[in-house]
Order: structure tokens, then sequence, then C-alpha cells
């Protein structure tokens, strides 16, 4: 099929990719020039396993193409994806300007019947609101599908390419069946529900998530006060399968671009609707003082931090993305440097995205060796693979004084070379 997605971020480029990967012809389109000039010669806008290689294959065969311009992009296309941004409003609200802006243009650019198929996370009642402007406004017959993207960040093909479920929200027979079949190839149930029922699947499912891992941590606090150990009482919770082992893993909290926004559009479309979130908006309150442990942890140590070096081991929310929206690492740096320490920084793909959100006495470090030399105490705050394999006596055996503030529980309790290292984690 002839596809259109509007917006090139994570979830527009990895659908465009993909969608091209299985077969379709797809433009790509976004309104920022940079971003398009740098695709076209095969500049990835984020850095995400696999995707760089899969987008410059399926264009040198002629199925993706990416442009600036919304109304070629529409026109040429059967379907069109909606995949732009809906970043929080300063009220807690969601941001709609990005996906009305969309659908504006593609009212104006219309030029035969369309499907217009949502990924962007969006309030429920948002695929029925786009479906009455475009009957009240376009002279051709527009059907509004609701279908949620569940990717992750890191493994965003993958899921793609392999998703556990496609969410399909839509009140057109027809409309759910084209759906349903452009996205066969990648297998995985089918959930074909209403429009409302779709938009909230999403945000059920990541405020659910959110809320596993604040659960958590207000055990691994608990833990840390009765002397028991996180990770033994997330390995028994998790073996019974109506838990589940994943996303128990205690540390510093959630951040990114997803688990902070939906929760709290949670709370935000659940309070416009008269509903009052209380158990999310706990997750959302422990998070927030998740995020800022290892901080704590270190303010123990060195109640006065004027003076001292801290070397700080990961910058992006998690591994495997240069993501640092809402990253724990930037409410504690910011904290370090107003406390007067100096900071020593290290992370293998993030420090470019950092630098434009922190600004002070940072030294960027080319390993997490280098980053703790002569530091007085380290940070770790993002389980990146080279910070698990450093040459931790080596790191060491580099700093001032021995203190290492393990937001992660990277370290295994027991390393021999954490003796003599003042060693503090989550919940342990
Ligand atoms: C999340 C969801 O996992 C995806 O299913 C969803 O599609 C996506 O949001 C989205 O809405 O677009 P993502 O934000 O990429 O994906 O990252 P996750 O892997 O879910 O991690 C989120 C945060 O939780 C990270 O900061 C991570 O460090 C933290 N986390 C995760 C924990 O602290 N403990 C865990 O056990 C798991």
């Amino acid at each position: 099929m002839n596809l259109c997605v509007l917006g090139a971020g994570y979830v527009g480029l990895t659908s465009a990719v993909c969608m091209a990967e299985i077969g379709n012809n797809v433009t790509c389109v976004d309104t920022v020039q940079e971003k398009i000039d740098n695709l076209n010669k095969g500049v990835m806008p984020v850095f995400e396993a696999g995707i760089g290689e899969m987008c410059r294959r399926n264009m040198d065969a002629g199925r993706l193409a990416f442009s600036t311009s919304i109304e070629e992009g529409v026109r040429g296309s059967d379907v069109v994806f909606i995949a732009v941004g809906t970043p929080p409003a300063p009220n807690g609200d969601v941001d709609m300007s990005q996906v009305d802006a969309a659908v504006d243009t593609i009212v104006r650019a219309i030029n035969a019947d369309k499907i217009v198929v949502n990924k962007s996370t969006v309030p429920v009642g948002t695929q029925a609101a786009m479906q009455k402007r475009f009957d009240a406004e376009s002279s051709y017959r527009v059907e509004v599908v609701s279908c949620p993207e569940f990717l992750q960040e890191g493994t965003a093909v993958k899921n793609m390419m392999h998703p556990d479920r496609v969410v399909i929200g839509s009140d057109s027979g027809h409309a759910t069946e084209v759906v349903s079949e452009l996205f066969k190839p990648f297998g995985g149930e089918q959930v074909i529900v209403d429009p409302q029922s779709s938009e909230l699947i999403k945000y059920a499912s990541n405020a659910f998530l959110a809320t596993k891992i604040s659960y958590i941590n207000e055990i691994a606090n608990l833990c840390e006060r009765v002397g028991a150990n996180v990770e033994h009482v997330a390995y028994g919770m998790g073996l019974d399968p109506r838990i589940g082992k994943q996303f128990l893993r205690a540390g510093i909290g959630f951040g990114g671009a997803c688990f902070p926004k939906d929760t709290q559009g949670l709370v935000s479309i659940a309070r416009q609707n008269g509903c009052d979130m209380k158990i999310v908006q706990g997750a959302i309150d422990i998070n927030t003082a998740q995020q800022m442990r290892c901080y704590e942890k270190l303010r123990d140590v060195y109640p006065d931090l004027r003076g001292k070096t801290i070397a700080v081991l990961g910058l992006t929310f998690k591994p495997g993305t240069d993501d640092v929206r809402l990253a724990p690492s930037i409410r504690n740096v910011k904290a370090l440097l107003q406390d007067g320490a100096s900071v020593r920084a290290y992370d293998p793909v993030g420090v470019g995205n950092f630098k434009r959100e922190v600004q002070g006495d940072i030294t960027y470090c080319d390993s997490p060796e280098q980053a703790c030399e002569n530091a007085d105490a380290a940070l770790l705050l993002t389980e990146w693979p080279q910070v698990r394999s450093m040459d931790l006596a080596g790191a060491v055996g580099a700093m001032r004084e021995k203190v290492l503030v393990d937001g992660r529980n990277v370290f295994a309790l027991e390393d021999t070379v954490l003796k003599g290292v003042r060693y503090y984690s989550i919940g342990r």
C-alpha cells in the first residue's frame, strides 16, 4: 500500500521503516528540515539499534522516502499515520497542538478518500473528535482509526517487527479490515475494540508498568530499613506468574518520554472526567522522590559537597538510547552542581542531548574509568553495558575517596572489589 507517516520521531520513524520493510511504499514527513535532510543522507535523528541499516535498505529499494511536504505525502497515500509528539502541557494536560496541526494539514491536502491511523498517545475521545472534524471539514470520506504503539526505546524495531499485540480501535468495519491487513505481516494478537478502549489501553498499560516500578521501589526503601534485599524479594514475587518477573527492577525510578508523561496524562484525563486516580498519582509521587535517592545517599556521606568531585556514570534514562528526557541524571547533576560539586560525567551516546539540558562545571569523559579518576564519589545512574563491564578495581583505585552509589544495583554485593569501598545501592 501507499502510506504516509507524519512525524519522524521514535514512533514515526520506526513505523515508517518497518512498514517499508514489509513491502509498503512509505513517505515519512517531518516539518523539521534538518531532520529530513539528515535522513535523506542516511543520518538517523535518534540512536536506536538496527534502524539505520533497515532505513537505508528500504530507501535503496525505493520503498521509503523522506520529505517536509505534508501535502505531497498525504496526496500520494491511501493511509496516513499520525505519529507526532504529544508532550505534557505545563498544567499536566496533554499538549495536542501537533496532532491538531496534523489534522489541519490533512484536511487542506486531502485529494481522495483515506484512512487516518493515529499512533500518537492521545487522550480518550481523540479519535471521535478527529472523526467529527473530518466529517465536518472534508469533502472526502476519512475514517479515523486509533492504533497505539507499544515500542520501547532501544528495542523499537524489534518491538514493531514482532509485537505482543496490535490494538485497533475503530467504528468502521472497512477501516478495521484495511489496518488489520496492514499489520498482519508483523504477527501478534490483534485486539479489535472501540476507539475509546484502544486509546485507554495505551495509558492503562504504561501507567500499570510505571506503578509496578514505583511499587518495587517503595518495597526497596522498606528493605533498606528492615535489612532485606529487594532483589531476593523481587525474585520471590516474580515467580508467581500472576505477578511476573518483568519491571520489578528497583532503582532510581523511571524516566523517558513515556512513563512520566503518560502517568501524568492519565491522572489529568481522569480528573477531567471526575475520577481521582490515587494509585497512579502515588506512583508518580514515589518516582519523583526515588529519582533523587542517589543524591540523597551521597548527601548522607558528604553533608557539604562544596569542592567535591563526583563521577556520574550514565546520563540517559535507560541503556540503549541517547534519550535523556526526564532522566534521573538531570535532577541529580543539577543538585550536585547547585551544592558546589564538580561533575565528571560518562555516557556512551547521551552527552550531546544532556549538554542541552544541563550546563555547569561538568567534564565529559570517554570511559567510566576516566570519569572516576580523582573523584570523591561516583554515582551510577544508567546500567550501560560499558558501566557493567568497567574495570571496577582500576576505577575505584583511581578515586580520591572510595564512595560508590549504585542507583541500578549493577554490582553484586559479594564482589570482592567492593571490600574497602563505601558502597550503597538501592534496597539491598
Ligand atoms: C515504555 C513502555 O515500556 C513501552 O511499552 C511503551 O510503548 C513506551 O513507553 C511508549 O509509551 O512509547 P520506554 O519509555 O522506551 O517504553 O522504556 P522502558 O523500557 O519501559 O523503561 C522506562 C523506565 O523505567 C526507564 O527509566 C527504566 O530505567 C525504568 N525501569 C524499567 C525500572 O526502573 N525498572 C524496571 O524494572 C524497568
